[in-house]
C-alpha cells in the first residue's frame, strides 16, 4: 500500500466520528439479528450447516467441511445438487412462477423485457437442450462473452444446469484477453452476441470472438468448436460456416423440458479470471454447493432481502465476480426480483439509473464507489428529480468508500434513511466477507466494520501476529468459508504460493487494513502490485507486458496513482527503444496515443493508461527491482521520497526533469 493512501486513510479514521444507527423499523424486522454473531462463533460449522438448508439438496451432505488437506477445502461433502434448479425451478415449484425474476432494461429507451421465474425456467431449459445438441457435456468449459442481455443469465444458468463450468469474460476485454482465457480453461464453445448497446451506440462483440478463435486455433492445441451468437444489435457479422450458430436458430425451437442432473457439491461451477501480481491472469475456480450457500446467505443477510416485496438492483457487469455472486447466483437462489441494465449510467441522460430506480421501485441498490463519486461530481439535482423513496438499503463494493462519498450516498440517494453496507470481498472469496448488517450495525462512514457471522478475519503484522485494536497491518482470513476459491484453474501450486504462503495456515487477501479502537476494520488498499481502477483489479505487470510488447518500447513500469473518480488510475513510465526516436527528439503525442491504444488492444479499454510518461531511466534497487513507490510519488505530484536504496540516485532527477519538460500525455477517454 502506498504511504500516502495509508496516511490519508489513517487521518480519516482519526477524524471520523459519525455513526449511523440502523432504522428502528428495519432493525425490528431484519433477517439477521445481533445474536447470530455469537451463535456462529460458538459453532461455526453448525452455523454453516444450518445455512445450507436454504438450498435444495438432491442428496444431503455427510460432512460440512473437509479441511484435511489444506488449503484445498471441500464443503458439504457428499451432497449433490443442481445450481440452476436451485436458482430457478424450485421457485416455480414453490408456486412463485409468476414472480418477476428479471426486469431487464436495454440501453435504448423503451427496450425492456420482464422474465418471470417460470419464463426463465423455460428459457434455461431450452438453452440447456440447445447446448447439449451442440455437444456440450458435463465438465466441458464454455466461455461467455456477452453484453448485459437476459441471454447472458440464461446462458450461465444453462451451463450450470449441465454441469459445464462457464467462464464469463467481460465484454470490454480485447480479443487477446478473450483468447488467453479460452485457451487457459480449454473452452470449446463460446457464447456471444453480435454486440450490445453502450453510450447510445451499438458496440460489436462478434469480431473480437472471431479474432480470438483464430488465435486459439493457431496454437494448434485447442479449437473453438462452436460459437453461439445472440442477435442483439442486428449489425452485420462475419460468419464461419459449421462453427457459428445463431441462438434463435437453435434455442428458440428447442424443447422446454429438461431434467436437471444433481452434481457433487464440489463440482466446478465456474472459472473467473482476475489480475494478480504477474502478467498471467488467474483462473479462480468456484464450485457448486459452498458457493451457492455462501452467496445466497450473504445476499439475504447483508441486503436484508425480502423476496416477496423487494426489488433489488446490482449495477455490476456480469463479467465481474459481483455480477456472478450478486446478480446471478445469490439473488436468484433467493428468489429475488431484480433489475438488470444493459448500458451506461449517463445514456441517454445522466439521470438514467435514478429513472430506472423510480420506474421499478427499486428497494435495494448495490453499486461501486467510483460511480457514487461520479454522481457526486455531477450534482445532487440530477437524482433529486426522481422518486427514490422506495429505496431502503444501499450497498457499496469494489474499493474503499471514502467518508464523503458514503455520506453523500446515504443522504442524497438514500434520503438519509437507508443504511449503507460497505461490503468487502474478492473474486477469490466468492461471497461478502466483511460488512455491516443493515439491521444490526451502527455504520461508520469509510469502514467495512466486522466479519460477517461465520467468517473469521484478522489484521496481522509482518510476522503474522494479530495487531490488536488501534493497529495496522495485513488482512488475513483465518478459517475456511463456503464460497472460497478451491484453487487456480490448472495451477494448484500458484494457488498455494499466492494465497497461503505469506502467513502460515491462513489466507492472505493482499489488502492492508487497520483496526480502530472498537475493533472495526478499515481497508487501506492493496499491498501488492495490483491496482484498483473503478473497483476493477488490474495488474501492473500485465499492463507493463502489454507496453513492452510494442516494438517501440524497451522497458515499462506501471503504477496506480490516486484519482478522484476512479480511485486509482493507470500511470505508465516507459523507456523507448533507441530506434523509436531520432536522437534528442522528444516523444510525439501521437506515439503516446499509439501506446495507449496498444494497451487497449492487448487488454481492454479499462487498462488504457491515463498517462504515459517517457523517461530515460527507471528507478531500480541494486537487485534490479523497480521502486514503484518513487514512481507513485511522481505520478501523484509529490516530493519524491527516500532514494537511498536506489542503485543510481540521480535517476529520479532525470525522471522529474523529463516530466517537467512535458514528455507526458493522456486524456480522459
Ligand atoms: O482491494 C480490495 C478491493 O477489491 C479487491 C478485490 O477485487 P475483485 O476481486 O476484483 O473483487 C471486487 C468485487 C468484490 C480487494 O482485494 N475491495 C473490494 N471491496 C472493497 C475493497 N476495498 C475496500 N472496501 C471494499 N468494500
Amino acid at each position: 500500500m502506498s504511504e500516502s493512501t495509508n496516511q490519508e486513510s489513517l487521518a480519516n479514521l482519526l477524524h471520523e466520528e459519525r455513526r449511523f444507527e440502523p432504522p428502528a423499523e428495519l432493525a425490528a424486522s431484519a433477517n439477521v439479528k445481533a445474536e447470530v454473531y455469537e451463535e456462529a462463533a460458538a459453532d461455526r460449522l453448525a452455523f454453516w450447516a444450518k445455512q445450507a438448508e436454504r438450498l435444495h439438496w438432491e442428496q444431503p451432505f455427510d460432512e460440512v467441511l473437509d479441511w484435511s488437506d489444506p488449503p484445498f477445502a471441500k464443503w458439504y461433502v457428499g451432497g449433490r445438487l443442481n445450481a440452476a434448479y436451485n436458482c430457478v425451478d424450485r421457485h416455480v415449484e414453490a408456486g412463485n412462477g409468476d414472480r418477476v425474476a428479471l426486469h431487464w432494461v436495454g440501453e435504448p429507451d423503451d427496450d425492456t423485457r420482464d422474465l418471470t421465474y417460470a419464463q426463465l425456467q423455460t428459457e434455461v431449459c431450452k438453452a440447456a437442450n440447445a447446448l447439449t445438441e451442440l455437444g456440450v457435456k458435463t465438465g466441458d468449459r464454455v466461455a461467455i462473452y456477452m453484453p448485459m442481455v437476459p441471454e447472458v443469465v440464461i446462458a450461465m444458468l444453462a451451463c450450470a444446469r449441465l454441469g459445464a463450468p462457464h467462464t464469463v469474460v467481460f465484454g470490454g476485454f480485447s480479443a487477446d484477453a478473450l483468447a488467453s482465457r479460452v485457451t487457459d480453461c480449454g473452452a470449446k464453445v463460446v457464447i456471444t452476441a453480435d454486440g450490445g448497446y453502450r453510450r447510445g451506440a451499438a458496440s460489436s462483440l462478434k469480431p473480437a470472438v472471431d479474432e480470438a478463435c483464430e488465435k486459439v486455433g493457431a496454437s494448434g492445441e485447442l479449437s473453438v468448436e462452436k460459437v453461439l451468437v445472440v442477435r442483439r444489435t442486428g449489425e452485420e457479422v462475419g460468419w464461419t460456416e459449421g462453427r457459428d450458430v445463431w441462438w434463435h436458430d437453435v434455442v428458440d425451437g428447442a424443447s422446454s423440458e429438461h431434467a436437471p442432473e444433481a452434481f457433487d457439491s464440489e463440482h466446478p461451477l465456474y472459472v473467473m479470471y482476475t489480475s494478480g501480481t504477474t502478467g498471467k491472469p488467474k483462473g479462480i475456480l468456484h464450485t457448486t454447493g459452498g458457493y451457492l450457500v455462501g452467496t445466497s446467505y450473504t445476499h439475504w443477510a447483508v441486503f436484508d432481502l425480502k423476496p416477496e416485496t423487494d426489488v433489488y438492483w446490482c449495477t455490476a457487469d456480469v463479467g465481474w465476480v459481483t455480477g456472478h455472486s450478486y446478480m446471478v447466483y445469490g439473488p436468484l437462489a433467493n428468489g429475488a426480483t431484480q433489475v438488470i441494465y444493459e448500458g451506461t449510467p449517463d445514456t441517454p441522460h445522466k439521470g438514467r439509473w435514478w429513472e430506472i430506480c423510480e420506474k421499478y421501485g427499486v428497494t435495494i441498490f448495490y453499486t461501486a464507489p467510483t460511480a457514487i463519486r461520479t454522481f457526486m461530481k455531477q450534482g445532487a439535482e440530477i437524482p433529486q428529480k426522481f422518486d427514490l423513496s422506495k429505496l431502503r438499503i444501499l450497498g457499496s463494493v469494489g474499493e474503499p468508500i471514502n467518508p464523503e462519498a458514503y455520506v453523500w450516498y446515504r443522504e442524497t440517494i438514500g434520503g438519509g434513511r437507508c443504511p449503507v453496507v460497505d461490503t468487502w470481498w474478492q473474486t477469490e472469496t466468492g461471497q461478502i466477507m466483511i460488512s455491516p448488517l443493515p439491521g444490526v450495525t451502527a455504520g461508520k462512514p469509510g469502514s467495512a466494520m466486522t466479519p460477517l457471522p461465520g467468517i473469521s478475519a484478522e489484521v496481522v503484522n509482518d510476522e503474522g501476529q494479530p495487531v490488536g485494536n488501534g493497529g495496522g497491518g495485513y488482512l488475513v482470513l483465518t478459517e475456511p468459508w463456503p464460497a472460497m476459491l478451491r484453487t487456480l484453474w490448472g495451477d494448484d501450486q500458484r494457488f498455494k504460493d499466492t494465497y497461503w504462503s505469506r502467513f502460515k495456515d491462513v489466507y492472505f487477501a493482499g489488502d492492508g487494513a487497520k483496526l480502530d479502537d472498537d475493533g472495526d476494520i478499515w481497508l487501506l488498499g492493496r499491498v501488492d502490485d495490483v491496482m484498483n481502477v473503478s473497483g476493477h483489479r488490474l495488474s501492473t505487470t500485465e499492463i507493463e507486458s502489454a507496453l513492452v510488447s510494442h516494438p517501440k518500447v524497451a522497458e515499462a513500469a506501471v503504477v496506480g496513482a490516486k484519482d478522484e473518480t476512479t480511485g486509482q488510475a493507470v500511470c505508465a513510465f516507459v523507456i523507448l527503444r533507441e530506434s523509436a526516436l531520432e536522437s534528442g527528439e522528444e516523444a510525439p503525442d501521437s506515439l503516446i496515443q499509439e501506446l495507449r491504444k496498444h494497451v487497449q488492444k492487448e487488454i481492454g479499454a479499462i487498462a488504457k493508461p491515463r498517462q504515459i510518461m517517457v523517461v530515460p531511466e527507471l528507478p531500480k534497487t541494486r537487485s534490479g527491482k523497480i521502486m514503484r513507490r518513487l514512481l507513485r510519488d511522481v505520478a501523484e505530484h509529490r516530493e519524491v521520497g527516500d532514494v537511498t536504496t536506489l542503485a543510481d540516485s540521480t535517476v529520479m532527477d532525470l525522471i522529474s526533469k523529463g516530466i517537467d519538460s512535458g514528455s507526458s500525455s493522456g486524456d480522459e477517454g
